[in-house]
């Protein structure tokens, strides 16, 4: 770095600091406000914004399962896992009180904090998930809810693994176009619960957990700059849980022959993996405008040490010590991973204002993304306080509360006006009724 650019650097990653931390909110023209003022999309002036990530949290599973925990219930070594895939252990959810919901609340109001904002403030609300509570409702709703978030959109997204990175794509849109101010951003699995635990090409992969992250619309340049999305349905029966949708709905066959767990061409999904991770992440710096020797952190998705050997690695000459990885902890965690690796990677000092991010994800689909991240605001979490800690212990159960009382509310209405449920049709005069 030239002594002017790090002038420039410094002076920007200060008023990066100043903005984000909250001294210039009540000024900062609307884009970063304390009071949200919406106006009609035609008369907004709009300066460029910008989204950056300004809240982060994860959450995994107490209970630890080791390869030689694994050794007793299937056929396979320690050393077969270790050397093939570079995992060691992996969390998985304790029944049946941790759920994909579960855990996305947990890092979601991890990320809250740390960028020290209220729910109320969220505009959308995007899980990524492979492994939803239910078809529907969505496990977003459901994450929203439970954070008392009571003005906001909210979905989920099915990118398999790349999940993540697509939704922090598609946060990233609401926000340049002026749609949000506040987006949350979750990834969370409970893949455990899908594979098959006497299929041991499989079992010994996945892990559960949750990753989350808070963007936010700000005029510092930066956050997410740039973004590659990816699909190749040709590959979708290599990685595929075949029954459970409407093309084979759940039966007591589907049950019997185990189609309802997750079924895996492996050297393929390796084969693919290895091409693609390489190539999204050349691509996604291209259009970020950041040369490859000026990446300070990788933080791809952590399905296979090897993977992120052959690719990043070996095909990108990117440094072992820029390439984060995790997945001796936790195996694949889908589309948590990422959001995992990042805030890990925090924790570990690894990110600081000015670096340029890379996170990059393929999956079942086939699916593959990127996401180029100029890292802008200020890793300290901020300071909490007992009173503070209390008012938002208190938001929560507030939100508990209040959904509680919908539900009453609904289930006294069902039962005072059963008409209302079962209301019979308008009947037509007999000469206007339809014949058979
Ligand atoms: N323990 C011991 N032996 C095993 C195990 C196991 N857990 N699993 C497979 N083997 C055996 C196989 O049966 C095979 O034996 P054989 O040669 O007698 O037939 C041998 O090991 C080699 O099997 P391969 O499948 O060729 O092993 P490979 O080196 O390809 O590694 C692996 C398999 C780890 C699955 C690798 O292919 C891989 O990581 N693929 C990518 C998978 C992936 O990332 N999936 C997630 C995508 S993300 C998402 O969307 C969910």
């Amino acid at each position: 770095m030239t002594a002017q650019a790090h002038e420039d650097h410094e002076a920007e990653s200060k008023h990066t600091a100043e903005s984000l931390n909250g001294t210039e909110r009540s000024v900062t023209n609307g884009r970063y406000p304390a009071e949200r003022a919406p106006q009609p999309v035609a008369t907004r002036v709009q300066p460029p914004r910008y989204a950056q990530i300004i809240g982060w949290g994860y959450e995994v599973p107490e209970r630890v399962v080791t390869n030689q925990d694994l050794e007793q219930i299937v056929d396979t070594q320690d050393e077969w896992i270790r050397t093939r895939t570079g995992i060691e252990e992996r969390r998985v959810v304790a029944e049946p009180l941790e759920t994909t919901a579960s855990l996305g609340t947990q890092a979601a109001r991890k990320a809250l904090e740390v960028a020290d904002l209220h729910p109320a403030k969220v505009d959308l609300v995007i899980c990524a998930t492979s492994s939803p509570e239910h078809l529907f409702p969505s496990t977003a709703s459901i994450i929203q809810d439970n954070l008392g978030i009571t003005q906001a959109g909210a979905f989920d997204l099915s990118a398999a693994c790349s999940g993540f990175v697509y939704a922090l794509s598609v946060a990233r849109g609401q926000i340049m176009a002026g749609d949000a101010e506040y987006v949350l951003v979750i990834g969370s699995e409970t893949l455990s619960r899908m594979v098959d635990w006497t299929d041991r090409t499989t079992c010994v992969l996945f892990g559960d957990g949750a990753g989350a992250v808070l963007l936010a619309a700000s005029d510092v340049p930066g956050g997410v700059t740039a973004t590659v999305l990816g699909s190749d349905g040709s590959g979708a029966e290599l990685l595929t849980i075949p029954s459970g949708g409407s093309a084979a709905p759940a039966s007591l066959e589907t049950v019997s022959n185990g189609s309802h767990y997750i079924r895996m061409d492996g050297r393929a999904v390796f084969r693919f993996a290895t091409r693609i991770m390489a190539e999204a992440t050349r691509q996604v710096l291209d259009r970020a405008g950041v040369p490859v020797s000026e990446v300070d952190l990788v933080v791809p998705h952590q399905a296979n040490k090897r993977i992120i050997q052959h690719s990043v690695l070996r095909q990108l000459k990117i440094p072992e010590d820029k390439v984060y990885v995790n997945v001796h902890k936790y195996g694949n965690t889908s589309s948590a991973s990422i959001p995992i690796a990042l805030c890990e990677a925090i924790d570990e000092g690894k990110v600081a204002p000015g670096d340029n991010l890379v996170f990059v994800g393929f999956g079942a689909g086939l699916t593959w993304g990127a996401c180029a991240v100029k890292w802008s605001v200020p890793i300290e979490k901020p300071e909490t306080s007992w009173w503070h800690t209390t008012q938002r212990q208190a938001a929560y159960q507030a939100a508990a509360a209040r959904s509680m009382w919908k539900r009453a509310i609904r289930r006294l209405y069902s039962q005072v006006e059963p008409r209302a449920m079962t209301r019979r049709p308008v009947r037509k005069p007999d000469n206007e009724q339809p014949t058979p």
